[in-house]
């Protein structure tokens, strides 16, 4: 948009002196009329300045995004964490998918929701497989490293589930137990920090590390407190522990290679923030005690 303004500018420059030109060895209506038209292109030129800025603040910037598929925003995700993601049929539905279906309308583009295993999804923005992913990210440095992170839309706690007469009280009881996790989740990577790697049994999603737990496998799962929720209602002989693991960020991954994709993404988002709809969407889902 820029450059449309700095080419007219120019033209209007180039009326200039090669009228100009014309009209010294010339008369000087001549030079009146080159005065007049250089006059014109240059109102011209500030009017489409005026414009361009008006359209600009409308359209925020949608326009000079660009996304892999042109027209979509391809959003990845791991459909087995629920209140955020979770399968409705053949449908991804939640938090995360009316989220990403608010933004997507806010850019003008069409929502594309891929289900993959959590921890391809950073590797997925990376190589451009995907425009951004929102499946209850925690916003780490570690994975800074490797994608930029949108404002953060949500609070995530990470919690301890245990059977209804386990002996594990707090985080503190952890020591030399078994965790079960969803592997990639910080859940896993901070439980492996603390506890060491072989205290730690990874599974393919929190449902499968419940079933685990379930069946004596491990003596806890630690995962984030919404789908904990979720897994305790639907189990019997389950609770969660009172005193959290810890507290975290969910935000939207994008490419580094796309700051404009996270700047659209982060007015849109402070829009949606703005006007309720992001609060409004999470109360939907999540009911408060
Ligand atoms: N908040 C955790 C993390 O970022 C777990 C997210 C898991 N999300 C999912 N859709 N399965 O590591």
């Amino acid at each position: 948009m820029k450059k449309k303004i700095v080419s007219v500018m120019l033209c209007a420059a180039m009326a200039t002196t090669v009228l100009a030109g014309c009209g010294s060895s010339n008369t000087a209506s001549t030079d009146a009329a080159a005065e007049e038209t250089a006059e014109d292109v240059e109102a011209e030129a500030t009017k489409e300045e005026a414009e361009d800025a008006e359209a600009a603040e409308e359209a925020t910037d949608a326009a000079e995004v660009t996304t892999v598929e042109p027209g979509v925003l391809t959003m990845g995700t791991n459909a087995t964490f629920p209140p955020y993601e979770y399968k409705d049929g053949d449908d991804v539905v939640g938090i995360d998918a009316e989220i990403a279906q608010a933004l997507a309308d806010k850019l003008g583009l069409q929502l594309e929701i891929v289900d993959m295993d959590f921890d391809s999804l950073v590797a997925s923005v990376q190589s451009g497989k995907i425009d951004m992913s929102l499946a209850g990210m925690t916003v780490t440095e570690e994975r800074k490293q490797n994608v930029d992170f949108t404002d953060s839309y949500a609070t995530g706690v990470q919690v301890i589930i245990v059977k209804e007469d386990s002996d594990i009280a707090s985080a503190d009881d952890l020591e030399g137990k078994l965790i079960g996790v969803q592997q990639g989740t910080t859940g896993h990577l901070y439980c492996a920090d603390d506890f060491g790697e072989d205290n730690v049994i990874p599974y393919a999603n929190g449902a499968t590390a419940v079933q685990a737990l379930l069946q004596g496998k491990v003596d806890c799962v630690v995962i984030d407190q919404e789908p904990a929720k979720a897994f305790v209602e639907a189990n019997e002989g389950l609770k969660i522990l009172e005193t959290a693991y810890t507290t975290e960020d969910y935000a939207a991954a994008v490419s580094k290679d796309n700051p404009a994709l996270t700047a659209a993404l982060n007015s849109a988002l402070q829009e949606l923030k703005d006007d309720g709809t992001i609060q409004g969407i999470l109360d939907k889902y999540i009911k408060a005690e």
